[in-house]
């Protein structure tokens, strides 16, 4: 069987070239879309994610400012930052890196966003409008992973999408994405540390996404001939005195068995980033409503 690789960047693409309209009316009404990234410490990995976003900000001509913060800072000082960002007009989304340093709470962090800026989704306001069906800021990865499928399409409906990984990020918004009758409308499992004899539901799964962060975990004997494999996973590993970025499954092993991947670079990661300017000009939309 051929294994078909679904490019994030090819999905990501055509996102953007639907987005460029929207744009451009916003900034005829005088409104060019903003985001506010705060990075906390200097954590390698982070670093490199927050640049890709304020990259791809600035080449679509949008706005975009860093705001930069020792590790050591005060959770208050990060606190007084997020209520200034809420106020300030020029930015219709804020975006805090996570992970925060261990002495700040997270919770306490993102909670402090105002949900109408909070492009990440992570606000109990926005995570709440999804699990009721009414989703406002959809999380960006797994916003992205829907894109991509739709793109490429590949049909949830009445599948059986089976995930691996639980977290408020990733894998417990998929699982209500998919769920939703009016978007996937599929049969969802959701598989995670406790799950016993993972390979008995990673076997029936038609989607499997696996968002789990564990290098190369998934291989051909997690799957059923012809899945669609959605790979969440960037994990750094040194192979051979290199070190190279791999996901949470082993392609190779994978290949020839899957019926399609989203492959590690350029799948899920690219479509994350583009999900986070079309959170941040929907954001800018509700101005002009
Ligand atoms: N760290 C890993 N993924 C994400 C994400 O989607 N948003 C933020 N803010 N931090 C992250």
């Amino acid at each position: 069987m051929d294994t078909k690789i679904l490019s994030g960047l090819e999905a990501s693409k055509a996102l953007f070239d639907g987005l460029l309209s929207r744009i451009d009316n916003l900034k005829s009404n005088g409104i060019t879309p903003g985001l506010a990234a705060v990075l906390v410490g200097e954590n390698p990995a982070s670093e490199i994610y927050v640049r890709n976003k304020t990259k791809k900000f600035e080449s679509l001509g949008l706005k975009t400012d860093l705001f930069r913060l020792d590790s050591d800072v005060k959770e208050s000082e990060l606190l007084n930052l997020i209520n200034d960002l809420n106020h300030n007009n020029d930015f219709h989304g804020i975006l805090v890196q996570l992970p925060l340093p261990k002495h700040i709470d997270s919770e306490k962090v993102l909670n402090a966003i105002t949900p109408t800026k909070d492009v990440d989704g992570f606000h109990p306001e926005n995570a709440g409008l999804l699990s009721i069906g009414k989703p406002r800021f959809v999380p960006c990865t797994p916003k992205g992973i829907m894109y991509i499928l739709n793109h490429f399409n590949i049909d949830l409906n009445g599948k059986h999408v089976v995930v691996i990984g639980r977290s408020n990020i990733v894998g417990r918004p998929i699982s209500i994405l998919s769920s939703l009758k009016s978007l996937g409308n599929a049969t969802v499992t959701l598989c995670h540390s406790g799950t016993k004899d993972l390979k008995y539901f990673s076997k029936q799964a038609d989607i499997l996404v696996a968002a789990l962060g564990s290098p190369e975990f998934v291989d051909a004997s997690y799957i059923k001939k012809g899945a669609c494999l959605v790979d969440v996973g960037i994990n750094r590993i040194e192979k051979n005195g290199k070190s190279r970025i791999v996901g949470d499954v082993n392609q190779e092993s994978v290949t020839g068995v899957a019926s399609s991947l989203t492959p590690v670079p350029k799948g899920v990661g690219p479509m994350t980033i583009a999900m986070l300017v079309e959170n941040t000009v929907l954001s800018a939309e509700l101005l002009l409503n």
